[in-house]
């Protein structure tokens, strides 16, 4: 369900939330990300952040710790519901399917920052 958390932290870098463990996602994506948000931040683009698919949340706490407080995360995952890969995917898949970037949460800076719900 939605819930609201209202103390603003600051963004983090790239680096913080790649040393989290809890995104997929390389540097690249995450730039660009950034680039993205302030770009609509820039420009007074009305509206609210929703990312389909968080997984572990990383890209959503990142995104979230960058947004203008006006505006409001929202963050959706169908949550195991995707089937494993078959022969027919590529090795890609077979190798990110089922592993987590999540190997040590002591070392996770994310845990420090938010309280995350992994129902996924
Ligand atoms: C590559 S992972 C997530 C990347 C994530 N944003 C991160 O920071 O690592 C893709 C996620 O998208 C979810 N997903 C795939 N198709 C979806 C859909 N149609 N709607 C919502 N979530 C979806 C999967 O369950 C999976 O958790």
């Amino acid at each position: 369900m939605f819930g609201s958390y209202s103390k603003r932290l600051p963004p983090l870098s790239v680096s913080d939330i790649a040393r989290s463990k809890l995104t997929y996602l390389p540097a690249a994506k995450l730039q660009n990300i950034t680039q993205c948000i302030q770009k609509v931040q820039t420009q007074r683009v009305p509206g609210d952040f929703v990312e389909f698919g968080v997984a572990l949340g990383g890209s959503g706490i990142f995104i979230a710790r960058q947004m203008a407080r006006s505006r409001r995360f929202v963050g959706l995952d169908v949550c195991g519901m995707i089937p494993a890969p078959g022969p027919r995917d590529d090795q890609k898949s077979h190798e990110v399917i089922g592993s987590s970037p999540a190997v040590n949460p002591k070392e996770s800076a994310a845990t420090d920052i938010t309280a995350t719900n992994r129902t996924c």
